[in-house]
């Protein structure tokens, strides 16, 4: 039996916080950010695109950093006690009890070639815990969002997993990190079309963790994700009844880990293959 984990069983007592005030900001933020994205994605090609590190396909564009700076700078104008951790400029007040984790542009690669999967995401952790969630997609004009105790949507419909019972019903998300090695990925590829299974990849981890908690996907399988990937794409999963392996063990929050979500029948198989790495270093 593996690890997993449904963010209602631990719920921390919010009675001292502004949830209302930060839902409601959160929203705000990542659809102007995402109108924003629009916008220059509509022109992406004057934009100049880096590489990071060694890897040719980790790009970052100078829309990622514009973006999460206005995002930064308008969380800590209304919340100047919140923590922060960003994929472009870093970590701030990691005590706090509050902590945003966000993704200005998740996607970036289907951002400056033209494809239309990428997204703006803000999650927002209470007390460790994965919390709130908006992940906004201005290509298909859909606001994700959810709430601890209060639902996830789309726009305006309730979310909920699929009902699958075997991986042969549905389609499954993965993506592979390509410092972590072929063989935590192409095992799992085997075994899920081996079982009848068929995967997609759309190149934003915050889309594909959305989409199964839209019941669109049955799971997600990615063999390392970062926090602000899926942060808030975890509060939807779980508002929408799905599960998630032990994502944020260790430095999870900092460093990132194997990332799995599914909806509850079909949870088991899709751990099974990933075997024990995904819970264990
Ligand atoms: C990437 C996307 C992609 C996933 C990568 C992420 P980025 O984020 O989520 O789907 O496979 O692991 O790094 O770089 O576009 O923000
Ligand atoms: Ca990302
Ligand atoms: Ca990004």
């Amino acid at each position: 039996m593996h690890a997993a984990t449904n963010t209602q069983a631990t719920a921390p007592d919010v009675s001292g916080i502004d949830i209302d005030a930060r839902y409601k900001l959160a929203r705000e933020l990542a659809s102007q950010a995402a109108k924003e994205g629009m916008s220059r994605y509509l022109e992406r090609n004057r934009l100049t695109v880096e590489h990071k590190g060694n890897d040719q396909q980790d790009v970052v564009s100078e829309v990622d950093r514009q973006l999460e700076d206005l995002i930064r700078r308008t969380l800590s104008e209304h919340f100047p006690e919140d923590g922060f951790v960003g994929e472009e400029s870093g970590v701030a007040q990691l005590s706090a009890r509050c902590v945003w984790v966000v993704d200005p542009i998740d996607g970036t690669a289907c951002f400056v070639n033209g494809l239309h999967s990428w997204c703006v995401s803000i999650g927002m952790m209470v007390d460790g815990e994965p919390f709130l969630g908006v992940i906004a997609d201005p290509n298909h004009k859909e606001l994700f969002h959810g709430c601890t105790g209060r639902g996830a949507f789309v726009n305006e419909t309730l979310l909920g997993v699929s009902e699958a019972c075997e991986i042969s019903e549905g389609l499954t998300g993965v993506g592979t990190f390509h410092p972590r090695g072929k063989e935590h990925f192409l095992p799992f590829l085997e075994k899920l079309l081996a079982g009848g299974g068929m995967f997609t990849r759309n190149g934003s981890g915050a889309l594909t963790t959305a989409y199964v908690a839209a019941g669109r996907l049955i799971g997600y399988y990615e063999t390392h994700l970062k926090s602000w990937d899926c942060m808030a794409g975890l509060v939807l999963v779980a508002e929408a009844g799905g599960r998630r392996n032990n994502f944020l063990r260790g430095d999870g929050l900092l460093q990132g880990n194997p990332f799995l979500v599914a909806a509850p029948g079909v949870y088991e198989q899709l751990a099974n293959m990933v075997g024990a790495s995904l819970d264990q270093d």
